[in-house]
């Protein structure tokens, strides 16, 4: 271990000036999964003892280029085992850090290397996949930012790592427990101050007429952002890291369940001094500034032209539903709608015997993950699901590995996506080529759902 504490990185500084300005990554990068404390509610609150990586909330943003190679060995700092899914990534499956489907937990004091490509550029985040609605909720997250070869052109490129946290405000601790039945069972744990990028007062400065990227990701547990530019004009550019064929101008809300991302090119409209930002809407009706935008001088005398798209990544062709195998899913459960009877590790049991064992939901019957996979699909096979969300809650359904399409009911498709929406009552189908071997999760991103039962998974041989 001792090696690793003079590594490549004190090896580059010794050679400052003569390096390029990107880091070269090494295999000595090292992502420590630890305890520390951090302010994450006002002044005058006490400091909250959270699990990080590297001891900031969030981890450090890693920033790459496409068709980079990533390397990062995982050391286990904390006093549980983990492990780091690096989400919305085309992955080798191997590396996709799911404990106890593609690799053991790292125990305390252990380490594990991470080392693979990123085929994709966009915007991705990295966060723990062993019991990770307590971890997540603790911390355990960062952006994973993969840049283009031939990126737009902006004055500036901003990470925003939506989240919340559930405080004590009296200790600054976190509630616990972190699996309350009472979040399990309805929308999951949502927070009582959220922030951006670990600050409830989070805020940029930016001049007039200044063009900026926000890549938005949603961080959180469970809450689900609804958001509205204030003082920009703004066009979404890609959604879950893949660009969208054209910039679409942002008229509306934007709505990100958990996990999802949104990259927006916005220019600052706003005159000096005048309120600018994000607006987040508020369960009593009311819009509340999420992210401020102080503005200070002007960068022209005129907007700049509307932007043009990203460049695309690979693998963008449609799925060919001509011969696609169609499963449908039924997610039930959840209080409020309930369920009958689900199997659960192989036994058909009732309610109230699932909820004794902490399965609140189920998806195709099923409460949590089998050994046997919800499909079993030959490469370059194509899988439709029908997701039938017959809960009174919304879920974010995300699939590792590979994105997948919306097909709509005029038989159009949607844009690529890793994690989608489904409210109450709204059927919704997904379609996707099983282009990427090896098991893939599909659960709810709300993470005490999927710790209680919306979890099951897809194999790809
Ligand atoms: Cu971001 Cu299995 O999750
Ligand atoms: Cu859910």
């Amino acid at each position: 271990m001792t090696g690793f504490s003079i590594g490549r990185r004190a090896f580059c500084a010794g050679l400052a000036g003569t390096m390029l300005a990107r880091p070269a990554w090494g295999a000595t990068d090292r992502l420590v999964a630890q305890k520390a404390s951090v302010q994450l509610a006002p002044d005058g609150y006490p400091a909250t003892p959270v699990w990080s990586y590297g001891g900031t909330i969030p981890g450090a943003t890693i920033r790459m280029r496409q068709g980079d190679r990533l390397q990062r060995q995982l050391v286990n700092e904390l006093d549980v085992p983990t492990s780091v899914h690096w989400h919305g990534i085309r992955i080798d499956n191997a590396m996709d850090g799911v404990a106890g489907l593609t690799q053991e937990a790292v125990r305390p004091g252990g380490t594990f290397d991470y080392d693979f490509t990123l085929p994709d550029a966009g915007t991705y985040w990295y966060h723990a996949h062993t019991n990770s609605m307590e971890q997540v909720a603790r911390g355990l997250s960062g952006a994973l930012i993969v840049e283009e070869a031939d990126a737009p052109d902006v004055d500036r490129d901003e990470v925003l790592m939506l989240g919340d946290w559930l405080l004590d405000p009296d200790t600054g601790g976190f509630v616990e427990p972190f699996n309350h039945p009472m979040m399990m069972s309805h929308g999951g744990r949502t927070g009582n101050l959220v922030g951006v990028n670990g600050r409830y007062d989070f805020a940029l400065t930016a001049k007039r007429h200044e063009r900026l990227r926000l890549r938005l990701i949603n961080s959180a547990n469970a809450r689900i952002f609804v958001l509205r530019l204030q003082g920009m004009r703004g066009w979404t550019v890609a959604l879950d890291g893949m660009p969208l064929d054209g910039p679409e101008e942002v008229s509306d809300e934007i709505v990100l369940a958990p996990a999802q991302r949104a990259d927006l090119i916005v220019d600052i409209t706003a005159d000096e001094g005048a309120p600018a930002g994000l607006l987040m809407w508020m369960d009593d009706d009311s819009w509340e500034a999420l992210a401020e935008v102080k503005v200070s001088g002007q960068s022209a005398t005129t907007p700049r032209p509307a932007p043009t798209a990203l460049p695309p990544n690979p693998r963008t062709a449609l799925p060919d539903l001509s011969e696609a195998r169609s499963l449908d899913m039924v997610m039930e459960g959840g209080a409020m709608a309930g369920m009958e009877s689900a199997m659960f590790e192989g036994e058909r049991l009732g309610f109230r015997a699932l909820i004794e064992k902490g399965q609140f939901w189920a998806l195709a019957g099923q409460a949590g993950r089998t050994e046997t996979p919800f499909a079993d699909l030959a490469l370059g096979e194509v899988l439709r699901i029908r997701l039938e969300n017959r809960t009174a809650f919304p879920h974010g359904m995300h699939l590792h590995g590979m994105h997948f399409r919306e097909v709509r009911a005029d038989g159009s498709f949607g844009p690529l996506r890793d994690t989608i929406l489904s409210v109450p009552d709204e059927p919704l189908e997904i379609a996707f080529t099983a282009d990427n071997p090896g098991k893939w999760l599909f659960h709810c991103h709300m993470l005490a759902h999927a710790a209680s039962g919306m979890t099951t998974w897809i194999n790809v041989t």
